[in-house]
């Protein structure tokens, strides 16, 4: 949620804050603006509700000049996202500039406390309200020092709030300094020739440069052009380790594409191969996850797995559990992250806990891990983003590989995840009742995937027909069985998430016990179906649904011409192992609500009311 940007350096700050808050738009775009330093040490902010196309056009009209500054592009928590309530914000002084990324909770008191000291709020915002404390801690200090007295008043300011933050502030009279700090929202300190970045994610700075040090919570960093220190809330230095980043600025570019999320939908044969790639054991039949850190007799002696994600990853995580269940015959239970935080299940000491996120930062599935390590237990994750919060926090895992996911819709994580979990399923099948052959077999069917998902690619067109036939759908079922449930349900994710229409994923069993009500001749049903075990179950579930008239579009198996007479339209995948189906049945599911959004004048990649990075609860 939310994306930031600071910059200190020798050049302009405002296009290189605008440059930075694009690429982070997909963090947020209820609002953006920046706060710049010039020579003379006056702070000009410019603030806009809306796109960041308005910002810029502000910008254009009444230009902000300096080397120094801050920006941000807001996904609304406290406060309707008008041009007041967009950051930067000011302190009393107007002096100030903050731009916040989390919840302060208990705003509202300190609100009425700066407000009986006289302070006078302009927005609604948590926010505003952090500014204005730091602003009164660095007027009241008497601290000769200007940047002392501004990191000691970032400090004391914090001391008193609770919720979660990422923050930077500049304050007027002291050119060129920027302090930053983060609980519970990321940080990125961007280290560069003569200037340095603090950002909400490197995605932003990674055309400035490639080496950045990710903050931990309470991680306090105060930085020139030329220097920078990384200290404790305690004031103690903080231990830190400059990463490279393993991606470059064209990555984060939609290049040929009209959208980040069509991109991604065609990149997965390449994330799909990155996520397996090194990891095939041929000799053993089996898989290779070191990163799990796990011994064979740790990971014999399991004997219940927890998954746990939020969203898509979620959905991944149920996958996850089919294949576990059938592959190593270990009981697996998927928990949604921000239940399982709260709900406090029993986890024994064989149980072994996964959080699964693209982001890595996703604060449910992050409380979920630290609460199942407050227990005692190891958990581990299966991430994208190196060097994020739940990356380096977990106590192991695996990382996806697929480059950044930029379109707010997940799609390559989606199979990126499903593809590793069927690494983890074949990894523990063979250390229990799943023979070397069978072994084999499985990974002769993954190293497969990235062609047939080439194939699927091939069917774009079609599948554009087909969506374009559905235009005025009020709405759309998605229905699967065993493996392929959860592809409905991540089927009907994606239509509602880009195209804003009712959509709901079910088991195709569960239709007459209470669905089938809904169906009608408006009402398009998308079977999830390929030829597999339950494949004659489904065939019955549809016709309950033709019976009533409702349309049909289903996704089958190659060469399966018999769905043709009794569906509408069919999608086809390739023949694959039943418990690999979804990370080929999702694609076309991807595609239909992409041309589906697409064709309704959606902007797929910036859906209404979403964010890709929820780092708020
Ligand atoms: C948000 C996004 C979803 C995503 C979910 C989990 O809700 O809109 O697309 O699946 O967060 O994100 P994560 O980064 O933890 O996988």
């Amino acid at each position: 949620m939310c994306g930031i940007i600071g910059y200190v350096g020798k050049e302009s700050a405002a296009p290189i804050l605008l440059d930075g808050l694009r690429r982070l738009e997909y963090r947020g775009y209820d609002s953006s603006g920046i706060a710049v330093m010039n020579g003379s040490n006056d702070i000009h902010v410019r603030k806009k509700s809306g796109r960041l196309d308005r910002l810029r056009e502000l910008i254009k009209q009444n230009p902000a000049e300096g080397n120094c500054g801050v920006s941000h592009t807001r996904w609304a928590t406290h406060g309707e996202p008008t041009d007041e309530n967009a950051h930067p914000h000011s302190d009393q002084s107007g002096k100030l500039a903050l731009v916040h990324n989390g919840v302060i909770e208990n705003y509202q008191i300190l609100k009425e406390q700066l407000e009986q000291k006289g302070h006078v709020f302009s927005s609604q915002t948590d926010s505003e309200v952090l500014a204005h404390l730091i602003g009164l801690h660095y007027d009241e200090s008497s601290e000769t020092d200007l940047k002392k007295r501004l990191t000691d008043a970032v400090r004391d300011s914090l001391a008193q709030v609770s919720g979660t933050y990422g923050i930077v502030a500049m304050h007027e009279e002291i050119p060129n300094f920027l302090v930053g700090a983060r609980l519970g929202s990321p940080l990125v300190v961007g280290l560069g020739h003569d200037e340095n970045f603090l950002a909400s994610d490197v995605g932003a700075i990674v055309s400035h440069t490639s080496n950045a040090i990710y903050l931990n919570d309470r991680d306090l960093v105060y930085m020139t052009d030329g220097d920078f220190r990384i200290e404790t809330m305690d004031g103690d230095l903080a231990d830190y380790e400059v990463s490279t980043v393993d991606f470059t600025a064209d990555e984060v570019e939609k290049g040929d594409y009209p959208h980040y999320m069509l991109k991604e939908i065609y990149e997965q044969p390449t994330s799909i191969q990155n996520a397996f790639r090194g990891r095939l054991l041929d000799d053993e039949g089996s898989a290779l996850l070191g990163g799990l850190g796990l011994s064979p007799k740790d990971l014999r002696d399991i004997d219940r797995i927890v998954l746990c994600g939020c969203g898509t990853a979620s959905h991944a995580a149920m996958v996850g559990e089919y294949m576990i269940e059938h592959l190593a015959r270990i009981p697996t239970e998927v928990e949604i992250a921000s239940e399982f935080r709260y709900r406090n299940p029993p986890v024994d000491k064989n149980t072994l806990v996964f959080v699964i996120s693209q982001s890595g930062e996703t604060i449910d599935t992050l409380a979920a891990m630290r609460e199942g390590q407050r227990k005692g237990h190891r958990v581990l994750g299966i991430v994208n983003a190196v060097g994020s919060t739940i990356a380096r926090e977990s106590d192991g895992g695996s990382y996806l590989y697929s480059g950044p996911e930029i379109g707010v819709a997940a799609t390559k994580s989606f199979t990126s995840q499903t593809t590793l979990l069927a690494l983890l399923a074949l990894l523990l099948g063979r250390m229990r009742h799943l023979s070397f052959q069978e072994g084999k077999r499985m990974l002769a069917e993954i190293r497969a995937l990235p062609g047939k998902v080439e194939q699927i690619l091939e069917q774009t067109d079609k599948i554009k027909e087909i969506a374009l036939k559905y235009i005025d759908a009020p709405g759309m079922l998605f229905l699967g069985r065993q493996f392929n449930y959860p592809t409905a349900l991540e089927g009907a994710l994606k239509m509602k998430e880009i195209s804003y229409i009712f959509a709901n994923g079910h088991p195709s069993a569960e239709l007459k016990h209470g669905i089938i009500a809904l169906v009608s001749e408006t009402l398009p049903s998308v079977f999830v179906m390929p030829t597999d075990s339950v494949y004659e179950k489904n065939v019955s579930n549809l016709e309950e649904v033709r019976a009533r008239k409702g349309p049909v579009i289903a996704v089958t198996t190659e060469g399966n011409t018999e769905l043709e007479k009794i569906a509408d339209d069919v999608m086809y995948i390739p023949e694959v192992d039943e418990c690999l189906s979804p990370i080929l049945a999702s694609i076309p599911l991807q595609l239909l609500s992409y041309h589906f959004a697409v064709a309704r004048g959606c902007d797929v990649d910036k859906p209404r009311n979403l964010a890709k990075s929820v780092t708020v609860e």
